[in-house]
Order: C-alpha cells, then sequence, then structure tokens
C-alpha cells in the first residue's frame, strides 16, 4: 500500500531500544518486500517471531491442470462449487499460470485452530457472499460483500465469518498487486482522475496482541505446498508497527465509474495492476451518451491477454444467459464480442446495474480439472447464430 501507517505503540526511533513495562525488551522485526527494495513495515512482538517448534506436515496444493494450452472460450458454474467447512480446503483453483491462480472458495467455518500464511503470493480476496472479519498479525478489516481485501504476502491471517454462507473469488497473485501507477504522482498519492481515492482506502485499525506460550500452527503456502509448521508463541503478538506493507480493503462500490460519449475501453475499469495481469470492476453506470452511442462492447481480440471476467450481480447486458457466479473465459488469440441479439439491445439504454470483477491475463491461463467439474463446455460455440 503506497501510504504510510502506523498502529499501535512503536519507539520514537527505528532500531533503538524498545522496552515493556518491566524493563524486557520487545522484539523487533523488518517486514520487507523485493529484497530491501520494496514496501516494508518495522513492527514490534511480545515474543521472537522465530521460534519454530517443529515442522510437521508438507502437502501439495499445486492445481490439477486439465487443460495447459487452451483456446477454447469456458463458461464455469462459479455457485456450483460445493461449500467446505474449512477455509484452505474451500479454495478451488480453476485457472493458473505462472503468475497468479484463479481461486473459487466457499467456505463454511471461520479459521479456528490454525493461522495461514501465503509466503509467495498476494492474496485479493473478492466477498462475493458473506461478511465478518479478516484478522491478522498488522491488525484486523471488517468485509462485507463487494469488499476487495487486499492480503500481502507474508501476512498471518485469519478469516472470520458471520455465517455460513460466503462465496470468494480469490486472485492469488505472484507478482506484487498495486493501485495503478497512471492513477499516482511521483509521490504514491491518487489523483484527480483515479477513480478510487485514499479515503476508499480502509487500513486497519484495530490490533489484537496476545503474549501467549503454546503451540500455534501456521499453515504456510511456499511453492505450491503448504507446511504446517508450529510456533512456540502466539502469531498475533505485535503492540505496534508502521511503514508501508499492510492489508487494506477497498470496496468495489465505491469505484467511481468514468464515462463517455462513446464505448469506453477497459483500461477505464482498472482497479489495481501488477506486471502480470490487471484487475478491473465493472460497476453500475451510465451508458455512452452519443447520439448513435452503441453501448455494448465491440467485438475485440485480446490477442495477448486471457480475459476473465466474474459476474457478481446486476444485468450482464453483452451476455446471453450469464448469472451471478458466472465466469467467463475468453482466451487469447481469438476475438469475441458480445452475443447475438445483444448490440442490438443495448441501443437506446442508458444505464446498467452490472456489478463484475474482470482479470487480464498478459499470459495464457492453463484449465484445470476443478474448472472442468462446472464448465458449460459448449459455451465457446454461443456466439453461432
Ligand atoms: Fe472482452
Amino acid at each position: 500500500m503506497p501510504f504510510y501507517h502506523k498502529l499501535g505503540e512503536i519507539p520514537p526511533k527505528r532500531h533503538t531500544q524498545f522496552k515493556k513495562p518491566d524493563g524486557s525488551f520487545y522484539y523487533e522485526q523488518l517486514f520487507g518486500t523485493i529484497g530491501f527494495d520494496g514496501m516494508s513495515t518495522n513492527s514490534y512482538h511480545e515474543q521472537r517471531p522465530t521460534q519454530v517448534k517443529e515442522i510437521k506436515n508438507q502437502y501439495s496444493v499445486a492445481p490439477k491442470i486439465a487443460k495447459a494450452n487452451n483456446m477454447q472460450s469456458y463458461r464455469l458454474h462459479g455457485f456450483k462449487v460445493q461449500p467446505e467447512n474449512d477455509y484452505l480446503q474451500s479454495r478451488k483453483i480453476v485457472l493458473s499460470n505462472t503468475d497468479c491462480n484463479i481461486i473459487l472458495s466457499a467456505p463454511k467455518s471461520s479459521t479456528e485452530d490454525y493461522f495461514y500464511k501465503n509466503t509467495d503470493a498476494d492474496e485479493l480476496i473478492f466477498i462475493h457472499k458473506g461478511s465478518g472479519k479478516l484478522r491478522t498479525h498488522l491488525g484486523n478489516l471488517n468485509f462485507k460483500y463487494g469488499d476487495y481485501l487486499v492480503v500481502p504476502r507474508g501476512i498471518i491471517y485469519k478469516l472470520d465469518f458471520d455465517t455460513e454462507d460466503n462465496r470468494l473469488f480469490i486472485v492469488e497473485s505472484y507478482r506484487p498487486i498495486y493501485t495503478p501507477k497512471r492513477y499516482r504522482n511521483w509521490f504514491g498519492q491518487l489523483l484527480e482522475h483515479s477513480p478510487y481515492c485514499e479515503r476508499d482506502l480502509r487500513r486497519p485499525q484495530e490490533l489484537e496482541t496476545y503474549n501467549e506460550s503454546g503451540d500455534f500452527l501456521i499453515k504456510i503456502k511456499k511453492q505450491d505446498e503448504i507446511f504446517d509448521m508450529v510456533y512456540a508463541s502466539h502469531p498475533f503478538d505485535v503492540v505496534g508497527y508502521d511503514g508501508y506493507n499492510y492489508p487494506y480493503a477497498f470496496s468495489i462500490h465505491d469505484f467511481e465509474p468514468i464515462t463517455g460519449r462513446v464505448h469506453q475501453p477497459p483500461p477505464v475499469h482498472q482497479t489495481f495492476e501488477t506486471d502480470a495481469f490487471v484487475i478491473c470492476s465493472f460497476v453500475p453506470r451510465l451508458y455512452d451518451y452519443h447520439p448513435k452511442a452503441v453501448p455494448a462492447p465491440y467485438n475485440h481480440s485480446n490477442i495477448d491477454s486471457d480475459e476473465v471476467l466474474y459476474y457478481v450481480d446486476g444485468d450482464f447486458m453483452s451476455r446471453n444467459d450469464i448469472d451471478a457466479g458466472h465466469i467467463s473465459l475468453h482466451p487469447a488469440g481469438i476475438p469475441h464480442g458480445p452475443h447475438p441479439g445483444a448490440m442490438e439491445r443495448s441501443i437506446g439504454k442508458v444505464k446498467t446495474n452490472e456489478l463484475a470483477v474482470m482479470v487480464d491475463t498478459f499470459r495464457p491461463l492453463k484449465v484445470t480439472e476443478e474448472a472442468l467439474k462446472i464448465a458449460d463446455s459448449d459455451y465457446y460455440k454461443s456466439w453461432l447464430e
């Protein structure tokens, strides 16, 4: 997150003595990214954060690839993914490449008996259904329908849900997730033409601090495997931190759409960037207002990007037979566009209530076995008249 945040108690100068009321020391940790070049946070712990007690299990969570090379458009029925009690087990990778995994998840239960840490990837968790609290060692964030939760790699977290009815769309990104560079000035401040500003980004305001010893299981993801590591101190033992590297939330409902006289291209919907894919938010908005405007998108060849749309809510004017929870995959290399009749019925429409999240990847996506379980194999013929 490209702005400074401070929470809890910290000493006036970094890397200096910081003592507890009983005269013993707090333990400082510099939590850096991209070596010492990226965003970092200095945190202060009740106990040393290095106390590994035991490494128990190590098991693969690599996606099972069904189609490594894909030229077929797909529709996936996301809500057909069966709810499961456990959060990690509920995460089903449906599309994957060397830069990211696209995951559907319907967890019924909060993470109770373990903590989770992804060391390889930033996680962008979009809340389609459900509400609750993201609890991390750098503070908590309440979440509800429409929130993007950005959890940078290495943040130890748990998810508390209010009910059993939860649907998450998750992008696990091996490339750091940032706000779009073109919307930032040279200091990192979001500019006037940005569709959102700092006030819309929610930072942790509540810090849970436990000075406890015992057995604390952290499930740590590294290189497509989970390591069950037992620590001797509670992972949430931070009394304070400051810096730029922390989790934050942004609601899709706070994205201000950019409109025009003629059809605006997808970059106006861009919400986050990496150097390997973009994430866009399609939100309720007024349509184009040229007297001869065609509100439906034109056919387009995203010749070198795979395009993934996750449909959240509202009407989806350019598609026939698309519902909330569906994913469409339009692969690089071939054109796609409105379904038959969609362009014609868009004429004269003045607004849309659609809500969708798009992920455009610059490298092709592989289709997994989990995806084929919920796929419409005939979708690729749906433009035939
Ligand atoms: Fe498209």
